[in-house]
């Protein structure tokens, strides 16, 4: 096998397909609100040799030799990452979001304890105590929701329910919540419990780190994070925590849930990090938000139901109770014009999760392609067309202005099939 050949010569059919996806990214209108668009330097320090090399343990303290490179790189994004969100330690080896909330439940609870997590159907996150997740398997897991007539999270059901079940951990924040959550308020109903309150800033890290939601490090003593969504980093994850929980932590990451970290991940966290400390990163989640409640007020002035009336974040959570439509018929027709959107469950839903009344989306990508609030009063167009008609005719006639409206938008230049 020669080594120096190129991802086009030795296997054509993987290449051809990245290419297809390429090329998916660039003409469709991502709304996913848990996607983003990384830059190059991300892609090419996650598609670096740094793969190749095994580091169990930490920087300076490692199961294996030859890590004097990789120390350096995982140590820049331990230190950029604790600069960023003030925090008194970090831990960036964590492969996943899901194995970030595992490994920090299992630092501060032993199997059987008590958990009082966000109902997912409510906005929550499977691994928030879910019964099909190992989170509501190996734990005992009470479940909040919202107000189903504000959508929004009432702290007094929340403080009844741990007062209740003494729980050793609260766990905030979610998956599909569009409004600010009061870390303030859960970290008093915590400390009126003694449990110790882990954040879960996957969604929403991004904002916090650029100054456009509020950050739950003074308040929460663990939080856990994505990398990959507002973050606009690798697909990954990281812990925060107060220094008292740091050693355990650490255990229960390595050698607690996992093994080898991936180290080109973690430079092209670094690289990520560097990107969400510059002045620009500011402008970038500002604009997000801004592009978040301008899409939300253009929808409902077009008639449609927002859960909670609208947003604080990068989010909104389409009610199509009211227009007949189910969450599943709503986001196949987008998908057909090349937007793309979730069907998501919305507080007091009578459909199953495979079905859902209600659409998740959210503006963090399109926000990264230089989008603006014009361009998402467009696109607020674009989604009631369809939503309103949505036939054959209609879904072509939208597909091609879509694809017209990404051209003005290039995201990675032509030949970006993975890092150059
Ligand atoms: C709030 C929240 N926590 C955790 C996760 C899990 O992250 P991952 O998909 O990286 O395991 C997600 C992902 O959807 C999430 O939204």
């Amino acid at each position: 096998m020669d080594h120096q050949l190129t991802l086009d010569s030795v296997d054509p059919e993987v290449a051809q397909l990245i290419r297809g996806e390429v090329e998916r990214q660039e003409q469709g209108l991502e709304m996913i609100a848990s996607e983003n668009f990384v830059s190059r330097a991300v892609l090419e320090a996650m598609g670096s040799v740094l793969t190749n090399k095994y580091a169990e343990g930490y920087p300076g303290r490692r199961y294996y030799g030859g890590c004097e490179w990789v120390d350096q790189t995982e140590q820049l994004a331990l230190d950029r990452v604790t600069q960023l969100f003030g925090a008194d330690h970090a831990n960036v080896q964590l492969h996943s979001g899901t194995q970030a909330n595992m490994a920090a439940y299992l630092a501060v609870m032993q199997a059987g304890d008590t958990l009082l997590g966000m109902r997912l159907s409510h906005g929550g996150h499977l691994t928030h105590g879910s019964p099909v997740s190992a989170s509501g398997r190996l734990f005992n897991a009470v479940q909040y929701g919202v107000d189903e007539s504000s959508g929004l999270i009432d702290l007094d059901a929340v403080r009844d329910l741990a007062r209740r079940n003494r729980p050793k951990v609260i766990i905030a924040g979610g998956s599909a919540y569009p409004r600010f959550v009061d870390f303030a308020g859960f970290a008093a109903v915590a400390r009126e419990v003694d449990a110790t309150l882990l954040v879960d800033m996957a969604h929403f890290a991004g904002l916090v780190a650029g100054g456009a939601y509020p950050s739950p490090v003074p308040h929460a003593d663990i939080v856990t994070s994505t990398t990959h969504k507002t973050l606009r980093g690798p697909r990954g994850g990281f812990i925060l925590c107060r220094s008292e929980l740091a050693k355990a932590v650490d255990k229960q990451v390595f050698p607690g849930t996992q093994g080898g970290p991936l180290e080109h991940v973690i430079a092209a966290k670094a690289v990520a990090f560097r990107e969400a400390l510059q002045p620009s990163f500011k402008d970038y989640a500002a604009q997000v938000v801004a592009n978040a409640k301008a899409l939300a007020e253009a929808l409902v002035e077009r008639g449609y139901t927002l859960v909670s009336g609208g947003t604080d974040s990068h989010l909104l959570l389409l009610d199509l109770r009211p227009q007949g439509q189910t969450g599943k018929a709503a986001e196949e027709a987008l998908g057909r014009a090349g937007i793309h959107v979730n069907k998501n469950t919305i507080p007091g839903d009578s459909q199953s999760p495979f079905v859902t009344s209600g659409l998740r989306i959210g503006t963090p990508a399109l926000t990264t392609r230089g989008m603006d609030v014009p361009a998402m009063v467009r696109v607020a167009g674009f989604i009631d067309a369809v939503l309103r008609s949505p036939d054959e005719a209609t879904i072509d006639r939208v597909g091609v202005e879509v694809r017209g409206m990404t051209a003005e938008y290039p995201l990675y230049l032509e030949s970006a099939t993975t890092a150059p």
